[in-house]
């Protein structure tokens, strides 16, 4: 198969919407319940003509038809004080038949034109029951960094004794000032290492708790606060995105209460909240580095997209 890679061009963008419901329906076959209907189609359709607007990237044709693509944003720092380039999920597909050879002809001429303009971090999300093309990343130098997952809305069914849960109100954020604030620094330690600027905590709970369908749930011993859970409408996918799915974008229980149950006792009664509101599926992201979240996570959720980094040495463009 002869296979010929050219600058992308938004001329081709049904096309490509078109290659990538295909790839998405191979993720639906393995998560059947992952939205599939005619807003999903929208979503999808939106995210890859902004991408071929204001992206950047390259598709690779075979007999003038396109088979792959493979588009990416520009970012200022990406992972480091370089300039990146992130291919969401949406961002990038090829034909099933030949896809790794596909892959591997757009990552070497995408990452050309990129590096020659002084990109020098990568980083893509992969839907995650395609492991030929996971595994593709990873011999090109990628390794795992995050992951997008999603459930069905439904109950856990947890008790802990003496522990209440409440949704909270604006008067209720300070109780959690100084959680939200641990947990604001906890990413910086071993062995995440993401660097994080000082906050005011209690500022930035109640400016993220103010804003439309944001909603948080804080867990108590007694009158003391102990975690809390917070979900709003937007993730980090286009799928977070649908009207019926509600994404966790946070989590966290004060160190000496973990392991009992309170967070999964805080995820329970969310799922409560979702089914009363309509909202089916319940999404999450989080780091596939951070190995409290990884466990916690894939527990009740299943990932539907990990993303993968890769960090050129800076010293190729001196
Ligand atoms: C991730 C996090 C929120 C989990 O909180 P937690 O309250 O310890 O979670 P749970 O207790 O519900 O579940 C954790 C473990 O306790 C166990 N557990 C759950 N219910 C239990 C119970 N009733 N009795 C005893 N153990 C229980 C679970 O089986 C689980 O064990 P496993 O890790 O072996 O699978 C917590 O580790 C944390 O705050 N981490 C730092 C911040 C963070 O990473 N947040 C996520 C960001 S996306």
């Amino acid at each position: 198969m002869k296979i010929e890679i050219l600058a992308a061009d938004k001329t081709f963008c049904k096309e490509a919407v078109d290659l990538f419901w295909q790839t998405y329906l191979e993720e639906v076959y393995s998560m059947p319940f992952l939205p599939k209907d005619e807003e999903m189609k929208h979503l999808i359709d939106d995210s890859i003509n902004q991408l071929l607007e204001n992206g950047s990237g390259v598709m690779a044709f075979s007999d003038q038809k396109l088979v792959g693509y493979m588009l990416g944003w520009s970012v200022n720092q990406l992972f480091g004080p370089v300039m990146g380039v992130f291919s969401p999920m949406i961002g990038h597909t090829a034909k099933k038949e030949h896809r790794r050879m596909i892959y591997t002809k757009m990552l070497e001429y995408s990452m050309k034109t990129w590096v020659d303009q002084g990109y020098l971090s990568f980083a893509v999300s992969v839907l995650a029951h395609d492991k030929g093309l996971i595994d593709e990343f990873f011999v090109n130098g990628y390794g795992m960094r995050c992951i997008d997952a999603i459930r069905k809305s439904e109950r856990i069914h947890v008790t802990i004794n003496g522990v209440t849960i409440k949704k909270a109100s604006q008067v209720d954020l300070a109780d959690i000032a100084l959680i939200h604030g641990k947990h604001h620094e906890y990413y910086k330690y071993s062995p995440i290492f993401m660097p994080r600027l000082a906050e005011n905590a209690l500022a930035d709970i109640t400016h993220w708790w103010s804003q439309p369908e944001h909603h948080l749930w804080i867990s108590y011993q007694g009158d003391q606060a102990m975690g809390y859970i917070r979900i709003q409408p937007e993730g980090e996918t286009v799928v977070s995105l649908h009207s019926k799915v509600m994404n966790v974008t946070g989590a966290y229980v004060e160190q000496n209460a973990r392991s009992m149950g309170v967070a999964s006792l805080l995820l329970d009664e969310v799922q409560r909240w979702l089914m009363e509101h309509g909202y089916h599926l319940c999404g999450v992201d989080y780091e596939s580095i951070n190995p409290a979240a990884y466990r916690f996570w894939n527990r009740y959720f299943t990932p539907y997209t990990v993303s993968v980094t890769r960090r050129i040495d800076e010293r190729i463009i001196q």
